[in-house]
């Protein structure tokens, strides 16, 4: 059998001697101070063992990786019903891009381009305060992890609530179609704080558990969705997880995957592992340079890949 901590431990070093790491987000201030040169992956089996290599007990900032947790926590609350919010095809676009709405009226292709994702946190809002919405995204994700001490990063939440026009442009156009239920601050403030949620590896690839596993999650037990809501949300990761880079994403890994421009990535290969990396370097469509190179290389020597060896 391969030796899934060697496996890492090679990847980890190919990872340290890298040349181009790709280019730290620049557009949220807070995100642009962080050291391009770390790189952490973590692997969470099924049986909750998690293996671990280079810097993968340093917290960064999840981004739209919380997108997943989001989706599933309102699929939770409103079933297919969500589906008449955001649809589930590709969008070929960039994460931030707006030029779909006007066409499609205000129902943004997916629920992983921001301006799904807004629609989501718009649903997640439904019936709570901005904070007790906040808190709800959190106390989903720690029971996931099974772990309390994961966190909001308040700076980079005021970093990007500071420079949030284009989001704050993509919510008003939703709303300017009928399609909102809150005051777009609020919603804003709900988007904005899931997205600061500050994990380490470790810790998002327990969390992510429960979508290699049925559903289930094997740490504390809880069915968390359905089975065959699992395959669907892993279905949509593989088709939308990373934006105008998904079809690219699919090719190299092969595996259901969501990015996030603090240059985390969950990705999941389902009955098998649930795997977390991040490099804060991304490429040229916002997504983590050598966390791509890494699951690239993971899911080949694993033999990984949903599409075979
Ligand atoms: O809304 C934004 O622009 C960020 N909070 C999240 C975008 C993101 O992570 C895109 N992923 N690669």
């Amino acid at each position: 059998m391969t030796d899934l901590q060697q496996v890492l431990d090679e990847i980890a070093l190919d990872a340290a001697m890298a040349a181009d790491r790709g280019v730290v987000a620049q557009y949220i201030p807070e995100l642009a101070k962080v050291d391009p040169r770390q790189f952490g992956i973590a692997v969470a089996l099924p049986d909750g063992q998690v293996v671990c290599a280079g810097d993968a007990e340093t917290a960064f900032s999840i981004q739209s990786v919380s997108k997943v947790f989001t989706l599933s926590m309102a699929l939770g609350k409103y079933g297919d019903s969500l589906w008449s919010r955001v649809g589930r095809e590709p969008s070929g676009d960039p994460f931030n891009s707006i030029v779909q709405l006007e066409q499609e009226k205000g129902r943004p292709r997916n629920p992983f381009i921001n301006a799904g994702a807004i629609a989501i946190a718009d649903l997640v809002l439904s019936g709570h305060q901005p904070r007790e919405a906040i808190g709800e995204i959190v106390r989903f994700i720690r029971h996931l992890a099974d772990d309390d001490s994961i966190r909001i990063d308040e700076r980079v939440a005021r970093s990007e609530t500071e420079h949030g026009d284009r989001n704050a442009s993509l919510a008003h156009f939703m709303r300017s179609f009928g399609r909102f239920s809150h005051q777009v601050d609020h919603v804003l403030g709900v988007y904005f704080h899931q997205c600061a949620i500050a994990m380490t590896c470790h810790q998002l690839a327990r969390a992510g558990l429960f979508l290699a596993s049925q559903g289930q999650n094997p740490l504390t037990g809880t069915q968390v969705v359905p089975p065959q809501r699992a395959r669907r949300i892993n279905a949509i990761m593989l088709m939308c997880g990373h934006y105008d880079g998904s079809g690219e994403f699919a090719y190299r890994v092969g595996l259901p995957g969501k990015s996030g421009v603090g240059g985390g990535i969950l990705a999941i290969a389902p009955g098998k592992a649930s795997i977390a990396v991040w490099s804060p370097g991304l490429d040229t469509v916002g997504n983590s340079k050598l966390g791509t190179a890494a699951l690239e290389q993971l899911a080949k020597r694993m033999e990984w890949s949903v599409f075979g060896a």
